[in-house]
């Protein structure tokens, strides 16, 4: 095909996807195609314009590592990842919400026994945390797999501590016994800014937008016979409950972190310091039946 103009070059690069054998793959693509089209036609891009998107995208590509996630930040931060969670887990009435996952979860979390510190040193108010996991009858669910992960006191998570190498804390993983309950020690979470210092803060700073999340605990929460659940727990009062950066925050996953003055904790030690505690449930939806 030659002359081909603004109008006729959606349907003539659609036209070259017809050989695409995995027809999910086709649809993906022939949909992008004509929503990329559609967004440089509506805007006007200018050829300065899509070089500087080009530029944008290569530096967020440069900045991911292992342990930097610049693209998942971006997803986050247009909503997307939000508007793909959101989508993809609609849950059945009383199963717990899921939000998004971020770009700090390690897979090899250290495993914790029951009433475990999971601080192990990180900065912190003393955070003592009962979790049920049950089902949507509200039964306990014995054997779930409950992964916990936060950043301390300063807002940060130990990947972002270089000083820490590959030390793991303020993360680790309980698994349920009969009651369905896992219960350890952390530190209170705060509200932390996402990091700034690449193209996704240049972007938030250019918009006008502040990098704020409100202080919120991760779970991921797996049981056999049960949907894996992705979520946080967001603490109460957080000026950011309204503006997170990343569109994560639902009103069900709002809990109070309670404080107490200097006194007997429940891990049965003297506390001369005050300290939180929280006691949440998690409701798991049962598994899709096979098709
Ligand atoms: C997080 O909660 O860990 C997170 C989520 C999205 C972007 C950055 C951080
Ligand atoms: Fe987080």
């Amino acid at each position: 095909m030659r002359n081909i103009d603004a109008s006729t070059i959606t349907p003539a690069v659609i036209a070259r996807l017809a050989h695409t054998e995995d027809p999910r793959l086709k649809q993906i693509l022939t949909s992008l195609v004509t929503h990329l089209h559609d967004f440089a036609r509506e805007v006007s891009l200018t050829e300065d314009e899509w070089m500087q998107g080009i530029q944008f995208l290569t530096a967020t590509g440069q900045k991911c590592d292992a342990k930097r996630q610049e693209f998942i930040l971006l997803s986050d931060t247009l909503g997307l990842s939000m508007l793909v969670v959101a989508m993809n887990h609609a849950k059945p009435a009383g199963a717990t919400e899921a939000t998004v996952f971020g770009p700090f979860h390690v897979e090899d979390a250290p495993t914790m026994a029951q009433d475990a510190d999971l601080a192990t040193g990180a900065p912190g108010e003393p955070f003592f945390v009962k979790v049920h996991i049950h089902d949507l009858a509200g039964q306990p669910i014995a054997g779930a797999e409950v992964d916990v992960w936060q950043a301390d006191d300063d807002g940060l998570y130990d990947v972002q501590r270089p000083e820490l190498g590959d030390t793991r804390r303020a993360r680790g993983v309980l698994h349920t016994g009969a009651a369905g309950t896992v219960r350890f020690r952390t530190v209170a979470p705060t509200a932390y800014p996402v990091p700034t210092d690449g193209p996704v803060g240049r972007m938030l700073l250019a918009s006008g937008r502040h990098p704020w999340r409100p202080a919120h605990l991760h779970f991921r929460i797996r049981a056999p016979g049960f949907q894996t659940l992705v979520t946080h727990i967001f603490r109460s009062g957080d000026p950011y409950l309204d503006s997170d950066a990343v569109f994560g925050v639902r009103s069900s996953l709002i809990s109070d972190y309670v404080r107490h003055d200097p006194g007997p904790a429940p891990d049965g030690t003297n506390l001369d310091v005050p300290f939180y505690t929280m006691d949440q449930t998690f409701r798991l939806a049962p598994a899709a039946a096979a098709g």
